[in-house]
């Protein structure tokens, strides 16, 4: 690899399975790290839900790089994760700061406890006495407007954190308008831990201009782009490879369909799953809303077939 660039794909609720993790990690080996979607309602000390507790088992199995993150105001409950990430074999914990639903936030939880610096140093002396892992945050320039995050920083910067990915939004917007680079590079000499981008990467000429905006920069955590173009991260690393895109598409989106089937027995859900990362991956073809159509009507896993044999005979970009 030729760049010093590291790239980590974000979190999505749904999507960044550990199913998806594995498909995707195998076909285009270029992600630094991976970031769960977040894991919240942790009431026992040792044990998790057999839910919760297969999906952290299978991301710890010979995953490359992935990091658990955690939803939640409550330092215990923290602290509670943390050990049990620990005991499973992760080396780092990301907190949730940045979370924009209304139902999340109302509760101070996520972005809406960005508004309360005095809270979240609360949470952090308890926290950061005995972390086991390294402790990671991702937040948004604030939540009900952007000079928030300059109260945070000082903040931010008194405590071993060992990575701060910032999303130039502010809750309220949820993904509205635009994220704010601008904003973003301005603060960036203000915080002493190591820094993360987020924010609207969707292209190599994004990259290339939001990277212009900050020479200094290494770290950079993608979501949508990566979900809208999984050779992204290569075309950003200059890995730029010359096999044929439809084919290699073709085999990734089709290894992650048997994955599914594989990993959730056969349910009829997984087309469910399978459907909302479409709803992404269909700006990859000239003409998304036909391929969303398509991908749309499927009710069982014939029709799933046969409607991607016809997807991949359109053109894609
Ligand atoms: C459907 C959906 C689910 C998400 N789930 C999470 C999550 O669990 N944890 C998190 O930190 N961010 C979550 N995010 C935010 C993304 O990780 C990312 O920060 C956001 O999309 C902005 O980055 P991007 O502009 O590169 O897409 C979610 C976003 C969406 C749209």
């Amino acid at each position: 690899m030729n760049s010093t660039h590291q790239i980590y794909l974000a979190p999505f609720q749904g999507i960044t399975t550990h199913t998806f993790i594995r498909v995707y990690s195998a076909h285009f080996p270029f992600i630094s790290k991976y970031y769960t979607p977040f894991f919240s309602k942790i009431d026992h000390d040792t044990r998790l839900s057999s839910r919760k507790e297969h999906e952290l088992q299978q991301l710890g199995a010979g995953l490359p790089e992935v990091v658990p993150q955690i939803l939640s105001k409550d330092p215990a409950e923290i602290l509670r994760f943390a050990r049990i990430c620990k005991s499973r074999g992760f080396h780092e914990l990301n907190w949730n700061l940045g979370c924009p639903f209304p139902q999340v936030a109302y509760k101070k939880r996520g972005s809406g406890m960005l508004p309360y610096p005095e809270f979240i140093i609360e949470i952090l002396d308890q926290v950061m006495k005995s972390m086991p892992l390294r402790f990671s945050i991702k937040c948004r320039l604030g939540y009900s407007n952007k000079d928030e995050i300059l109260q945070l920083i000082p903040i931010f910067n008194q405590y071993p954190i060992h990575e701060l990915t910032i999303h130039g939004r502010i809750g309220r917007q949820l993904y509205s308008g635009e994220s704010d680079n601008d904003m973003l590079a301005y603060i960036k000499p203000l915080i002493s831990i190591p820094f993360v981008h987020n924010g609207d990467i969707f292209s190599l000429e994004d990259f290339k201009t939001v990277s212009g905006k900050m020479p200094d920069n290494t770290k950079w955590m993608i979501g949508r782009g990566i979900l809208y173009n999984p050779f992204l991260p290569e075309d950003i690393l200059h890995e730029r490879t010359d096999y044929n895109r439809m084919q290699k598409l073709h085999s990734f989106t089709n290894d992650l369909y048997l994955a599914y089937r594989f990993d959730m027995q056969d349910r009829l859900t997984i087309l469910n799953v399978l459907k909302e990362y479409w709803d992404y991956l269909v700006n990859f073809f000239e003409d998304p809303q036909k391929v969303k159509r398509i991908i749309k009507k499927v009710k069982n896993f014939d029709e799933y077939e046969e409607a991607v044999k016809r997807v991949f005979e359109l053109p894609i970009l």
